[in-house]
């Protein structure tokens, strides 16, 4: 009989390919996926705490378990990732969801084998929260759902400490895995047939493997097949023209990037801590369009930081259209109890964040709605992620990381094709495919 497991994933695209980490040990165990938790026989909640949304979203779902518990004695519930791992939570947690069975921290997830067995012998709530981040464990066989794309860790945590963010608290320090690993990683991946790969870090630019980053990327762009490789996140402080180099020199890297700005005004961008100026940012940015023209840049953008004034934020309006954005990220800034912004005074009433972020979302859409218009009539590459059978379409992503939608009579998921684009749709395109 089949063993069934159900995991909900909160957050970010690293939280994302943890998820596929603990179902690779699930597998292992001898358990299935399967879409409802009602089959579950262990249901993992992967969370996020970036914000008090994605927690109250998680506290919400694990709230709404306790019938299904309640008549299910047998099922497991486990809690992991970040939400557990702030000061204080794991017991909150405890005190709040008794039923829960396992709550275990971001440092703790290749234990989690040991932890389900553990439970399995005890009535207890196990819990296990390390708070030291320790050696990388190298040992996990994800079970990748991402297919053509694939995940890749190359760092993990973050030293950074930007006033507003969690990150650096429940991810512990940086730590680069080693170069060779990752190559031989990538390399047993386009093996496989994946047609991306995204190399995943808080910060990419700060890795220290016995490569810098950038070598590391040229490593993996000169590697043979027909692939494509994209990075994720870069801090602006440490975006070098080292790395815009590469970037120019391989086709395999995809022409777009990932630059987090968060604000233009200069002193909220100091009360961040994030150690630059908006004219240091906009150089950098302009010294990546001089060498790669159409490179599509992408950013997130916080309203409401602590003391953000209407000059602060028409700043950071300025610098969204100096910028001219492809996409953009935007959030209220959401107060995290332990970090340094949390105790600034100053901090901006709801309704005010709420009329600029208004304001801001239209401003950055009518950016993405002007680029995509100037994509009708081109023909471009698109890589085939899925099928989406309400739509009867395939889709998938040019290497600027557009949508695009089309009718196919082949299944061509995992394939590049060639899609002549007829519409644009604010974010996303439609087409047809060409040879
Ligand atoms: N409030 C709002 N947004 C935040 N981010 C990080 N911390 C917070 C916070 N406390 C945003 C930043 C970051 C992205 C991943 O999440 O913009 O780049
Ligand atoms: Fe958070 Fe800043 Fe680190 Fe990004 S660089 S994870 S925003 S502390």
């Amino acid at each position: 009989m089949n063993k069934f497991y159900h995991i909900v994933t909160y957050g970010c695209q690293m939280n994302v390919h943890e998820s596929e980490k603990i179902a690779g040990i699930l597998s292992d165990m001898g358990y299935v996926s399967c879409e409802e938790p009602e089959n579950a026989d262990i249901v993992v909640f992967n969370t996020c705490c970036i914000r008090e949304n994605a927690e109250n979203h998680a506290f919400g779902n694990i709230g709404m378990l306790k019938k299904l518990k309640s008549v299910k004695k047998d099922m497991i519930i486990a809690v992991g990732g970040c939400l557990p791992q702030q000061i204080n939570k794991a017991e909150n947690l405890h005190e709040k969801f008794p039923y829960v069975d396992i709550i275990f921290g971001t440092h703790n997830l290749h234990e989690l084998r040991r932890l389900i067995e553990l439970k399995q012998g005890r009535k207890k709530t196990v819990i296990e929260i390390e708070d030291s981040e320790g050696e990388i464990c190298e040992d996990d066989r994800p079970l990748r759902t991402s297919y053509p794309n694939a995940w890749v860790n190359i760092m993990y945590g973050c030293n950074n400490f930007c006033s507003y963010c969690i990150v650096p608290y429940v991810r512990g320090r940086e730590r680069s895995r080693d170069s060779k690993k990752i190559i031989e990683e990538v390399k047993g991946l386009i093996k496989e047939g994946y047609k991306e790969i995204t190399l995943l870090g808080q910060n990419v630019n700060s890795y220290r493997g016995e490569l810098t980053f950038p070598r590391l990327l040229e490593k993996i762009a000169q590697l043979d097949g027909k692939f494509r490789v994209r990075f994720m996140t870069s801090h602006p402080k440490d975006f070098s023209p080292e790395l815009i180099d590469v970037m120019a020199r391989y086709p395999k890297i995809c022409n777009c990037l990932h630059l987090p700005v968060q604000s233009g005004s200069d002193s909220i961008l100091k009360a961040m801590n994030r150690k630059y100026t908006a004219e240091e940012y906009l150089k950098k940015v302009e010294a990546l369009k001089k060498s790669i023209p159409d490179c599509a840049i992408t950013t997130d953008l916080i309203v409401g930081f602590p003391g953000e004034t209407d000059e602060d934020f028409k700043a950071t309006e300025e610098l969204v259209k100096k910028v001219g954005y492809a996409s953009a990220f935007t959030f209220v800034y959401s107060k995290r109890d332990g970090t340094v912004a949390a105790k600034m005074e100053n901090q901006v009433p709801e309704e005010v964040s709420k009329r600029r972020i208004i304001e801001l979302v239209e401003l950055v859409n009518s950016q993405t709605r002007v680029l995509s218009a100037t994509y009708i009539g081109k023909t471009i590459e698109i890589l085939c992620e899925d099928y989406d059978p309400k739509r009867g379409l395939y889709l998938g992503r040019d290497e600027y990381g557009r949508m695009g939608y089309f009718e196919s009579d082949e299944d061509v998921v995992g394939q590049f094709v060639m899609m002549k684009v007829e519409q644009a749709n604010g974010v996303s395109l439609s087409g047809r495919l060409v040879v």
